[in-house]
């Protein structure tokens, strides 16, 4: 790719757009992203891109149809403007849980929702781990798909507990669970989770052994956080001594730091794919950085370079 590199943001994680260029040594390209009178979004890209490799940093956290214009009218706005390349960078994806139909007429969100990036205009996206790993092909451009489980491997064995478990609070985060088990060497122990209704969980049962040792929940997301909580009180009645979670993605919908403050869990760790505000430290929440891990890949995507070194 011989054009410029530059990076934009829209207004959903500035703090990470902008330490994503900084690590990689470039401003963040100028651009207007607001909003009409009349509530529609607005987008002016107040930088020459012709020609250019343009990354742009735009998680589609809550209010998540919000940021998913911002992300489709600032791609439209790039590709009229004569970019050469863009990249939509998408730490965080929303609509994800709804990658499949649970019951009859009802949406596939996550697909309806790679259709529109596609159309408005993305040549290729990067993200982090996607609530289900098939959502990748639903994008008919290629996707590089970090995952942040070094990061969060490494915080872990760093605090040196020993004979851990690791443990998936549902049926679906196994392989993430034993992945992450893999890299810390540890046991793993799987819950049985099931949601009576929308956002509320219950834990039905748990295999494996957690009797007098630390147990780390691995999830990707947190959002009421009721899923982590329910686990967390699980396990200590199964006789764990301790219990940490660590999660890619902190969604938090009001309540859930407070809750998690209130609740049994020594330590909670998330990334910064979301922004994150003050008040993680009362409740035992800690946030590690996602910005270089995404600007070594970017420097890759726009070098030509394999992604593959950032996955050990
Ligand atoms: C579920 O399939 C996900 O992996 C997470 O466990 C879930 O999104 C967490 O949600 P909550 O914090 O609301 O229980």
């Amino acid at each position: 790719m011989d054009g410029r590199l530059l990076v934009f943001s829209g207004n959903a994680n500035v703090e990470l757009a902008s330490e994503i260029a900084a690590d990689l040594n470039v401003n963040l390209g100028r651009a207007l992203v607001g909003s009409f009178k009349n509530g529609e979004t607005r987008v002016k890209i107040e930088d020459n891109v012709r020609g250019c490799d343009v990354f742009v940093v735009q998680p589609t956290c809550p209010p998540v149809n919000h940021h998913l214009m911002e992300l489709l009218l600032m791609i439209d706005a790039l590709r009229r403007a004569s970019a050469a390349r863009v990249t939509a960078v998408i730490p965080y994806y929303g609509y994800a849980k709804q990658e499949k139909k649970t019951a009859g007429r009802e949406p596939i969100s996550a697909k309806l929702v790679a259709n529109l990036i596609c159309t408005a205009g993305a040549d290729r996206i990067l993200t982090i781990d996607l609530h289900a790993p098939a959502i990748e092909g639903f994008f008919d451009v290629p996707v590089d798909h970090l995952q942040a489980a070094p990061l969060l491997a490494g915080y872990m064995s760093s605090l040196h507990i020993p004979d851990p478990v690791i443990v998936s609070p549902d049926a679906g985060g196994v392989g993430r669970a034993n992945r992450f088990r893999e890299r810390i060497g540890a046991g793993l122990a799987i819950l049985a989770k099931q949601r009576p209704e929308p956002d509320t969980a219950e834990m039905l049962e748990m295999v494996g052994e957690v009797e007098g040792r630390t147990a780390i929940i691995v999830d990707d997301m947190i959002s009421t956080g009721g899923t982590l909580i329910e686990a967390a009180a699980m396990l200590r009645e199964r006789g764990a001594k301790e219990v940490y979670a660590v999660a890619t993605h902190g969604v938090f919908s009001p309540d859930a730091v407070a809750s998690i403050g209130q609740s049994r869990l020594v330590e909670t760790i998330v990334t910064n794919t979301i922004p994150q505000h003050d008040n993680h430290q009362q409740a035992r929440i800690s946030v590690i950085s996602v910005a270089p891990l995404f600007a070594e890949a970017i420097m890759r995507i726009h070098k030509d370079l394999s992604l593959s070194v950032l996955f050990s």
